[in-house]
C-alpha cells in the first residue's frame, strides 16, 4: 500500500475479505492487523538479491542487467527483470533454452511465439542463429525484451514485435519456432505456427504440464508431426518435434 493510503480502509477492507473467505468455507482463524511502514530503497535492494545468477547448463548462464560478476568461457545472457516472463528462473524457460542450444544450428532463423523477456530469442542468436523473430501480445513483455536485446548487443539479429501468429507475418520461412505457452494455446495456434516453418523445420513446445503427455503426442500423431525429444523439470514437459 502507498504511504499515503488511509490505513482505516485498508484495514476495514482486510477485515472484510476475511470475512469474504470466511464465507467461502475458507479456515481464517484469528486475525489481528498489523500496520509497519517500510522504506522504499530497503525494498529495492532486497528486490534485487532474489536474482542471482541461473545455471541453465554448466556453461549457459542468465545474469541480471546488474551482475557485476564476469563468466569467462560462458554463455551469458542477461536480462533485466521486469514484468516480462523470462528471467530464466522458470523450469519451462530452462527447458527451452536447453533444446534450443541442441536444435539451432548457425544461420537458422527462428520464431518465438510469446517471447517474454526475449530470452529465448536472445540464447538462439547465442547459440548461432542469424536471425530471430520474437512475439508478444503484452506491450510491457516488448519493451522489456528490446531492453534486453540491447543489454546483450544482438539488436542487429533480434526483431520483437507486439503482434501474435498470423498468415502474412514474414515472407521467409523459419527453420525453428519455439512456443512456451501452455497446452491450449499451443494446439490452438499450430496451424498458423506450422505456416511459417520450413518443410522438416523443428518445433520445440514447453508449458505442457507432464500429465498433458499423452494428449500432446496424440496431437503430433494426428498432425503428422515426429517427435524427436521430450525433456522434463519438475512437473513441465518439453517436446521437439519435426515437420
Ligand atoms: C510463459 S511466457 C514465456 C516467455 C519466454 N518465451 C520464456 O520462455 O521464458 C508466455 C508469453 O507468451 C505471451 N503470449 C501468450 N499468448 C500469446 C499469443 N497467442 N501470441 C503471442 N504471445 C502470447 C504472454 O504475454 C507471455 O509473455
Amino acid at each position: 500500500m502507498p504511504e499515503e493510503s488511509e490505513t482505516e480502509v485498508v484495514r476495514q477492507s482486510t477485515l472484510l475479505y476475511l470475512a469474504e473467505l470466511k464465507k467461502l468455507g475458507f479456515q481464517v482463524g484469528e486475525c489481528k492487523i498489523a500496520l509497519k511502514t517500510i522504506k522504499e530503497q530497503d525494498w529495492a535492494q532486497d528486490w534485487k538479491k532474489s536474482f542471482e545468477p541461473i545455471f541453465v547448463t554448466d556453461h549457459i548462464v542468465v545474469i541480471p542487467s546488474w551482475e557485476q560478476t564476469q563468466f569467462p568461457g560462458k554463455t551469458v545472457i542477461r536480462i533485466k527483470p521486469g514484468t516480462a516472463f523470462g528471467t530464466g528462473d522458470h523450469a519451462t524457460t530452462q527447458l527451452c533454452i536447453r533444446a534450443l542450444q541442441r536444435f539451432v544450428q548457425l544461420g537458422d532463423r527462428i520464431v518465438d511465439v510469446g517471447c517474454g523477456s526475449g530470452i529465448l530469442c536472445i540464447a538462439a542468436v547465442k547459440f548461432g542463429a542469424s536471425y530471430a523473430l520474437g512475439l508478444d501480445i503484452d506491450q510491457d513483455a516488448v519493451e522489456n525484451a528490446r531492453e534486453n536485446l540491447a543489454l546483450n548487443g544482438v539488436e542487429g539479429s533480434v526483431e520483437i514485435r507486439q503482434a501474435t501468429l498470423s498468415r502474412g507475418l514474414s515472407r521467409k520461412r523459419f527453420h525453428l519456432a519455439v512456443a512456451n505457452l501452455d497446452r491450449r494455446e499451443i494446439i490452438e495456434s499450430f496451424d498458423r505456427i506450422q505456416m511459417l516453418l520450413k518443410s522438416r523445420g523443428v518445433l520445440i513446445f514447453s508449458g505442457i504440464l507432464k500429465q498433458e503427455e499423452k494428449n500432446m503426442r496424440d496431437f503430433f500423431t494426428k498432425k503428422h508431426l515426429r517427435q524427436i525429444e521430450a525433456t522434463s523439470q519438475e512437473q513441465w514437459i518439453c517436446f521437439a518435434a519435426k515437420k
